[in-house]
C-alpha cells in the first residue's frame, strides 16, 4: 500500500472580470502535494511538507483572462512558443493564425489552451495518483486546421516524481506541440538568483529582436552553455534568459538546483527542445524559471526542425518527468 491520494475541491477564480467556478485537485504523497485545476489544466502549486511551494505562487487571485497573464503553470497549446508571422502551410494550404505576439503567434494564439476550461478525471494506478484533463479545440481554433482532442495527465508518484503526459488526436492534418508553463523556484520565495541550472544541450535556437527563431548555434563559448552547472546570476545572466535549447537525445534534459537548501529537480523528456524563460516580464522579475519541454520554435515553418505535423489516425504523445530530491 502507498499513501497516495487525490483531494478534490471547488473554487471561484477571476476570469475576464467575472467569477468562474472551477474544480481543484490535490495529488498527495508522503512528501509532496501537487495542486492542479481545470482552468487551463494548470499546475498551481507543488508543496513540500513544510509548506514551501516550488512553483511561483500568485496565480491564485489573479484575473486569468488578462493578456499579461504570464501563462503561470498552465498547459500550453495548440503550439507552444512562436510560429513566425502567424502563418504556416500544410499540404499546399496556407493557414493564417491569430497573431498575439507582434507579428507572431505565441502559445497557440490569444485564446490558447491556458484560457480553456478542461474536463477533469482523477486517476489512480499502482504507485501513482493523477488527474487527466481533456479538451476539444475545434476546427479553425485560432486558425489551426482540424478538430483536435487534447489531453494532459499530471501524475504524482510514490518516488517523488511529478509526470506530465500529453496526448492529442485530430481529424484533419494539423500541427501540435504542447508544454507546461510553470515557473519553478526551489527556494519557494524571492528570485531564482541562488539557483544553478544544468542542461543537456550542445546547441540553442538563436532569435532576432522580434524573437523570430533564426539560426541553430553551438552553445560553446556563450552564456547558453549549461552543459556544466551555471549560476542564474552574475554578469552572464544579464536581463535573463528566454531561449530554446536543443536537447541532446539521451540523458536527463536538465537539473535545477537551489544552493542554500540543496533542493534539486531533475527533468527528463522525450522532446527536442527546452525553452528556458526566467520570468523576465513577471513581477517580481526572475521570481521563477520556466523549463518548458517542447518542440523547437516555429517548427511548422522549418523543414529542418523535427516535424510537428499530426495526421488523422496518429497520436501526439509527450512525457516529461520531474524528480525532486
Ligand atoms: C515564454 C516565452 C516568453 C514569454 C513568456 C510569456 O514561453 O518564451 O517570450 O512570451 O512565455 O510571458
Amino acid at each position: 500500500m502507498d499513501s497516495l491520494g487525490v483531494e478534490t475541491g471547488v473554487a471561484g477564480i477571476r476570469f475576464g472580470g467575472s467569477t468562474r467556478s472551477i474544480q481543484t485537485f490535490a495529488l498527495v504523497s508522503e512528501t509532496l502535494r501537487a495542486m492542479v485545476w481545470d482552468q487551463g489544466a494548470t499546475l498551481v502549486a507543488v508543496e513540500l511538507e513544510d509548506g514551501t511551494n516550488l512553483v511561483q505562487a500568485p496565480v491564485v487571485g489573479d484575473d486569468l483572462a488578462a493578456t499579461d497573464r504570464g501563462y503561470r503553470g498552465s498547459t500550453i497549446g495548440r503550439y507552444a512558443n512562436r510560429i513566425a508571422n502567424a502563418r504556416f502551410s500544410l499540404g499546399g494550404t496556407d493557414y493564417p493564425l491569430d497573431a498575439n505576439d507582434g507579428l507572431h503567434t505565441l502559445h497557440g494564439g490569444e485564446i490558447g489552451f491556458d484560457q480553456l476550461l478542461w474536463r477533469a478525471e482523477p486517476l489512480k494506478r499502482t504507485g501513482s495518483v493523477g488527474v487527466r484533463f481533456s479538451v476539444r479545440s475545434p476546427d479553425g481554433d485560432q486558425g489551426f486546421p482540424g478538430n483536435l482532442d487534447a489531453a494532459v495527465t499530471y501524475w504524482l508518484t510514490a518516488a517523488n516524481e511529478l509526470v506530465f503526459e500529453y496526448e492529442a488526436v485530430c481529424d484533419a492534418p494539423t500541427v501540435v506541440a504542447m508544454t507546461n508553463h510553470a515557473y519553478w523556484n526551489l527556494a519557494g520565495q524571492g528570485t531564482i538568483s541562488e539557483h544553478i541550472l544544468q542542461v543537456n544541450a550542445d546547441r540553442f535556437v538563436d532569435m532576432d529582436e522580434l524573437k523570430t527563431p533564426t539560426e541553430v548555434r553551438s552553445v560553446a563559448g556563450t552564456r547558453f552553455d549549461f552543459r556544466l552547472p551555471r549560476p542564474l546570476s552574475g554578469p552572464d545572466f544579464g536581463d535573463g534568459y528566454d531561449h530554446c535549447l536543443v536537447l541532446e537525445p539521451s540523458g536527463p534534459a536538465a537539473v535545477l538546483m537551489h544552493g542554500p537548501s540543496g533542493r534539486r529537480m531533475m527533468i527528463e523528456t522525450d522532446q527536442p527542445g527546452l525553452q528556458v524563460y526566467t520570468a523576465n516580464n513577471l513581477q517580481p522579475r526572475h521570481c521563477g524559471i520556466g523549463l518548458e519541454t517542447q518542440a523547437l520554435p516555429n517548427s511548422p515553418n522549418r523543414p529542418d526542425f523535427p516535424s510537428v505535423v499530426l495526421r488523422p489516425g496518429e497520436t501526439y504523445r509527450q512525457v516529461t518527468r520531474h524528480r525532486f530530491s
